[in-house]
Protein backbone atom coordinates (compact mmCIF):
# COMPACT_ATOMS: atom_id res chain seq x y z
CA UNK A 1 0.00 0.00 0.00
CA UNK A 2 2.35 2.39 0.83
CA UNK A 3 4.31 1.68 -2.48
CA UNK A 4 1.40 2.32 -4.11
CA UNK A 5 0.65 5.84 -2.37
CA UNK A 6 4.16 6.87 -3.18
CA UNK A 7 3.64 6.30 -6.67
CA UNK A 8 0.43 8.18 -7.13
CA UNK A 9 1.87 11.34 -5.03
CA UNK A 10 5.13 11.13 -7.45
CA UNK A 11 3.19 11.33 -9.89
CA UNK A 12 0.84 14.54 -8.84
CA UNK A 13 3.79 15.91 -8.08
CA UNK A 14 5.63 15.72 -10.98
CA UNK A 15 2.86 17.97 -12.69
CA UNK A 16 2.74 20.70 -9.80
CA UNK A 17 4.37 22.26 -7.40
CA UNK A 18 1.44 22.89 -5.48
CA UNK A 19 1.69 21.43 -2.17
CA UNK A 20 -2.10 21.34 -0.45
CA UNK A 21 -3.07 21.45 2.41
CA UNK A 22 -6.87 20.79 2.49
CA UNK A 23 -8.97 17.97 0.56
CA UNK A 24 -12.41 18.27 -1.15
CA UNK A 25 -14.37 15.82 -2.07
CA UNK A 26 -17.31 16.57 -4.09
CA UNK A 27 -20.19 14.54 -4.79
CA UNK A 28 -22.87 14.30 -7.27
CA UNK A 29 -23.71 17.54 -9.37
CA UNK A 30 -21.08 19.32 -6.77
CA UNK A 31 -18.10 18.75 -8.67
CA UNK A 32 -18.21 22.23 -9.94
CA UNK A 33 -17.18 24.03 -7.03
CA UNK A 34 -13.91 22.77 -8.11
CA UNK A 35 -14.33 24.71 -11.57
CA UNK A 36 -13.01 27.65 -8.97
CA UNK A 37 -9.91 26.38 -8.24
CA UNK A 38 -7.10 27.93 -9.68
CA UNK A 39 -4.45 24.98 -10.65
CA UNK A 40 -4.13 21.89 -12.91
CA UNK A 41 -6.48 19.36 -13.52
CA UNK A 42 -5.22 15.42 -13.85
CA UNK A 43 -7.58 12.81 -15.21
CA UNK A 44 -7.73 9.68 -12.57
CA UNK A 45 -6.74 7.54 -15.50
CA UNK A 46 -3.51 9.44 -15.49
CA UNK A 47 -2.69 8.52 -11.94
CA UNK A 48 -1.22 4.80 -11.03
CA UNK A 49 -3.90 3.09 -8.71
CA UNK A 50 -6.68 4.98 -8.96
CA UNK A 51 -10.06 4.18 -9.53
CA UNK A 52 -11.88 5.79 -12.16
CA UNK A 53 -15.54 7.19 -11.24
CA UNK A 54 -18.46 5.98 -13.60
CA UNK A 55 -21.05 7.46 -12.14
CA UNK A 56 -23.38 10.57 -13.61
CA UNK A 57 -21.76 13.69 -12.24
CA UNK A 58 -19.11 12.45 -11.56
CA UNK A 59 -16.20 14.07 -13.92
CA UNK A 60 -13.43 12.24 -12.80
CA UNK A 61 -10.13 14.25 -12.50
CA UNK A 62 -7.99 15.23 -9.53
CA UNK A 63 -7.48 19.13 -9.18
CA UNK A 64 -4.48 20.43 -7.41
CA UNK A 65 -4.63 24.73 -6.84
CA UNK A 66 -5.05 27.68 -5.07
CA UNK A 67 -8.91 28.12 -4.01
CA UNK A 68 -10.11 30.95 -2.12
CA UNK A 69 -6.41 31.77 -0.71
CA UNK A 70 -5.84 28.06 0.47
CA UNK A 71 -3.75 25.47 -1.18
CA UNK A 72 -6.12 21.91 -2.25
CA UNK A 73 -6.45 19.06 -3.41
CA UNK A 74 -9.69 18.27 -5.12
CA UNK A 75 -11.19 15.08 -6.16
CA UNK A 76 -14.17 15.80 -8.92
CA UNK A 77 -15.90 13.40 -9.03
CA UNK A 78 -15.70 10.50 -6.42
CA UNK A 79 -16.14 6.75 -6.91
CA UNK A 80 -18.81 4.77 -5.12
CA UNK A 81 -19.17 1.15 -3.46
CA UNK A 82 -22.06 0.93 -5.96
CA UNK A 83 -19.88 0.99 -9.08
CA UNK A 84 -17.97 -2.36 -8.44
CA UNK A 85 -15.55 -0.98 -6.17
CA UNK A 86 -14.01 -2.51 -3.19
CA UNK A 87 -14.12 -0.66 0.34
CA UNK A 88 -10.06 -0.40 0.08
CA UNK A 89 -10.58 0.83 -3.41
CA UNK A 90 -13.15 3.31 -3.38
CA UNK A 91 -11.04 5.13 -0.66
CA UNK A 92 -7.57 5.13 -1.94
CA UNK A 93 -8.04 8.49 -3.62
CA UNK A 94 -8.33 9.73 0.33
CA UNK A 95 -5.05 8.02 0.92
CA UNK A 96 -3.62 10.01 -1.93
CA UNK A 97 -4.39 13.13 -0.87
CA UNK A 98 -3.76 12.74 2.87
CA UNK A 99 0.04 11.51 1.46
CA UNK A 100 -0.16 14.90 -0.56
CA UNK A 101 0.00 16.93 2.79
CA UNK A 102 -3.81 17.40 3.33
CA UNK A 103 -4.60 17.97 7.15
CA UNK A 104 -7.92 18.50 6.57
CA UNK A 105 -10.94 17.02 4.22
CA UNK A 106 -13.82 18.53 3.55
CA UNK A 107 -16.66 16.00 1.85
CA UNK A 108 -20.22 16.98 0.34
CA UNK A 109 -22.90 14.96 -0.85
CA UNK A 110 -26.45 14.33 -2.01
CA UNK A 111 -28.39 13.16 0.12
CA UNK A 112 -31.95 11.92 1.29
CA UNK A 113 -33.93 13.40 4.07
CA UNK A 114 -34.90 11.29 7.12
CA UNK A 115 -36.49 13.11 9.80
CA UNK A 116 -39.99 14.44 9.50
CA UNK A 117 -38.46 17.88 10.02
CA UNK A 118 -36.15 17.99 6.76
CA UNK A 119 -36.68 19.57 3.12
CA UNK A 120 -35.68 19.38 0.21
CA UNK A 121 -32.99 22.11 -0.16
CA UNK A 122 -31.64 22.14 3.48
CA UNK A 123 -27.93 21.95 4.17
CA UNK A 124 -26.68 19.44 7.04
CA UNK A 125 -23.63 19.64 8.90
CA UNK A 126 -22.52 15.49 9.52
CA UNK A 127 -21.45 15.26 12.81
CA UNK A 128 -21.17 11.33 12.96
CA UNK A 129 -22.25 8.22 10.96
CA UNK A 130 -24.13 4.77 10.52
CA UNK A 131 -23.10 2.29 8.34
CA UNK A 132 -23.98 -1.46 8.85
CA UNK A 133 -21.92 -1.69 5.93
CA UNK A 134 -18.58 -0.94 7.77
CA UNK A 135 -19.88 -2.80 11.07
CA UNK A 136 -20.53 -5.72 8.88
CA UNK A 137 -17.62 -6.29 6.58
CA UNK A 138 -16.89 -3.27 4.76
CA UNK A 139 -14.74 -1.04 6.48
CA UNK A 140 -12.03 0.00 4.38
CA UNK A 141 -9.55 -0.81 7.40
CA UNK A 142 -9.95 -4.32 6.90
CA UNK A 143 -6.89 -6.12 6.00
CA UNK A 144 -3.10 -6.18 6.76
CA UNK A 145 -2.15 -2.21 8.50
CA UNK A 146 1.11 -0.94 8.22
CA UNK A 147 1.41 1.30 11.21
CA UNK A 148 3.62 3.80 9.50
CA UNK A 149 0.49 4.92 7.78
CA UNK A 150 -2.24 4.87 10.64
CA UNK A 151 -3.26 2.62 13.83
CA UNK A 152 -4.83 -1.29 13.85
CA UNK A 153 -7.61 0.30 15.49
CA UNK A 154 -9.27 3.51 15.20
CA UNK A 155 -11.53 5.94 16.94
CA UNK A 156 -14.73 6.73 15.38
CA UNK A 157 -16.22 9.25 18.11
CA UNK A 158 -15.87 12.98 17.12
CA UNK A 159 -15.05 11.77 13.53
CA UNK A 160 -16.26 14.96 12.55
CA UNK A 161 -14.17 17.25 13.78
CA UNK A 162 -16.22 19.11 16.27
CA UNK A 163 -14.96 22.69 16.05
CA UNK A 164 -15.43 22.40 11.76
CA UNK A 165 -19.21 21.65 12.74
CA UNK A 166 -18.88 24.85 15.04
CA UNK A 167 -17.56 26.64 12.52
CA UNK A 168 -20.22 25.34 10.05
CA UNK A 169 -23.14 26.54 12.07
CA UNK A 170 -21.62 29.95 13.06
CA UNK A 171 -20.79 31.15 9.11
CA UNK A 172 -24.31 29.67 8.20
CA UNK A 173 -27.20 29.39 11.53
CA UNK A 174 -29.69 27.81 9.05
CA UNK A 175 -27.48 24.58 8.40
CA UNK A 176 -29.22 21.40 10.15
CA UNK A 177 -26.60 19.11 12.19
CA UNK A 178 -27.28 15.38 12.39
CA UNK A 179 -25.57 11.94 11.52
CA UNK A 180 -25.15 9.99 7.88
CA UNK A 181 -26.81 6.77 7.44
CA UNK A 182 -24.40 5.11 4.77
CA UNK A 183 -26.42 2.45 2.46
CA UNK A 184 -24.43 1.24 -0.94
CA UNK A 185 -27.09 1.63 -3.32
CA UNK A 186 -27.32 2.10 -6.33
CA UNK A 187 -31.06 1.14 -5.21
CA UNK A 188 -32.80 3.43 -3.50
CA UNK A 189 -33.76 2.24 0.40
CA UNK A 190 -37.12 0.53 0.50
CA UNK A 191 -39.62 1.84 2.83
CA UNK A 192 -38.90 -0.73 6.01
CA UNK A 193 -34.96 -0.01 5.28
CA UNK A 194 -35.98 4.24 5.42
CA UNK A 195 -38.13 3.41 8.27
CA UNK A 196 -34.59 1.60 10.33
CA UNK A 197 -32.95 3.95 9.48
CA UNK A 198 -35.19 6.69 10.86
CA UNK A 199 -35.19 4.57 14.09
CA UNK A 200 -31.15 5.11 14.62
CA UNK A 201 -32.00 9.22 14.57
CA UNK A 202 -29.87 9.69 11.51
CA UNK A 203 -30.98 12.91 9.55
CA UNK A 204 -29.99 11.83 6.42
CA UNK A 205 -29.33 8.98 3.94
CA UNK A 206 -26.67 8.69 1.33
CA UNK A 207 -24.10 6.42 -0.77
CA UNK A 208 -20.84 7.62 0.03
CA UNK A 209 -18.82 9.52 2.56
CA UNK A 210 -18.56 7.15 5.15
CA UNK A 211 -15.73 5.14 3.97
CA UNK A 212 -13.71 7.94 3.40
CA UNK A 213 -14.09 9.15 6.91
CA UNK A 214 -12.99 5.99 8.41
CA UNK A 215 -9.78 6.26 6.33
CA UNK A 216 -9.24 10.08 6.82
CA UNK A 217 -9.44 9.15 10.62
CA UNK A 218 -6.87 6.63 10.24
CA UNK A 219 -4.37 8.95 8.19
CA UNK A 220 -5.27 11.49 11.02
CA UNK A 221 -7.13 13.80 8.71
CA UNK A 222 -9.36 15.76 9.93
CA UNK A 223 -12.90 15.64 8.44
CA UNK A 224 -15.75 18.39 7.95
CA UNK A 225 -18.85 17.09 5.50
CA UNK A 226 -21.92 18.58 4.36
CA UNK A 227 -25.11 16.96 2.78
CA UNK A 228 -27.28 18.92 0.35
CA UNK A 229 -30.77 17.26 1.39
CA UNK A 230 -31.92 16.89 -2.23
CA UNK A 231 -34.88 14.49 -1.63
CA UNK A 232 -37.18 13.00 1.32
CA UNK A 233 -37.17 9.42 1.56
CA UNK A 234 -40.08 7.62 1.15
CA UNK A 235 -40.86 5.76 4.67
CA UNK A 236 -44.30 4.46 3.76
CA UNK A 237 -45.79 2.16 1.63
CA UNK A 238 -48.80 4.46 1.13
CA UNK A 239 -46.60 7.11 -0.32
CA UNK A 240 -46.82 6.94 -4.01
CA UNK A 241 -43.45 8.88 -4.31
CA UNK A 242 -40.74 7.59 -6.45
CA UNK A 243 -37.11 8.79 -5.36
CA UNK A 244 -35.27 9.07 -8.71
CA UNK A 245 -32.11 10.49 -9.70
CA UNK A 246 -33.93 13.60 -12.27
CA UNK A 247 -34.94 14.29 -8.61
CA UNK A 248 -31.69 14.64 -6.92
CA UNK A 249 -30.08 16.00 -9.92
CA UNK A 250 -32.65 18.92 -9.96
CA UNK A 251 -32.34 19.73 -6.58
CA UNK A 252 -28.72 19.70 -6.40
CA UNK A 253 -28.65 22.85 -9.01
CA UNK A 254 -30.70 24.54 -6.23
CA UNK A 255 -28.20 23.32 -3.38
CA UNK A 256 -24.97 23.83 -4.60
CA UNK A 257 -24.65 27.67 -4.66
CA UNK A 258 -25.43 27.62 -0.61
CA UNK A 259 -22.56 24.76 -0.43
CA UNK A 260 -20.32 26.64 -1.96
CA UNK A 261 -21.13 29.48 -0.07
CA UNK A 262 -20.58 28.16 3.05
CA UNK A 263 -17.03 26.53 1.88
CA UNK A 264 -15.99 30.40 0.63
CA UNK A 265 -16.29 31.50 4.39
CA UNK A 266 -14.75 28.19 5.80
CA UNK A 267 -12.41 27.30 3.59
CA UNK A 268 -9.81 30.30 4.80
CA UNK A 269 -10.54 29.28 8.16
CA UNK A 270 -9.55 25.77 7.66
N1 LIG B 1 -30.88 7.71 -0.66
C1 LIG B 1 -29.59 7.41 -0.90
N2 LIG B 1 -28.75 8.22 -1.53
C2 LIG B 1 -29.23 9.41 -1.93
C3 LIG B 1 -30.55 9.79 -1.72
C4 LIG B 1 -31.43 8.89 -1.05
O1 LIG B 1 -32.62 9.16 -0.83
N3 LIG B 1 -30.69 11.04 -2.25
C5 LIG B 1 -29.48 11.38 -2.75
N4 LIG B 1 -28.58 10.41 -2.56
Amino acid sequence: MKDMIAASVAKIRSLTDVRPEIALILGSGLGDLAAAIDGVEIPYAEIPHFPVSTAPGHVGALIVGTLYGRKVVAMRGRVHLYEGYTPQETTYPMRVMAALGAHTVVLTNAAGGLQDDMQVGDVVVIDDQFSLLIACGMDPLIGKNDPEIGERFVSMNQAYAPELIRLVREIAPEVKQGAYAHVTGPSFEPPVLIRMLRSTGCRVVGMSTAPEVVVARHMGVRVMALSAVTNIAVASLESQHVTNADEVWESIQVIAPKIRKILEAAIPRL
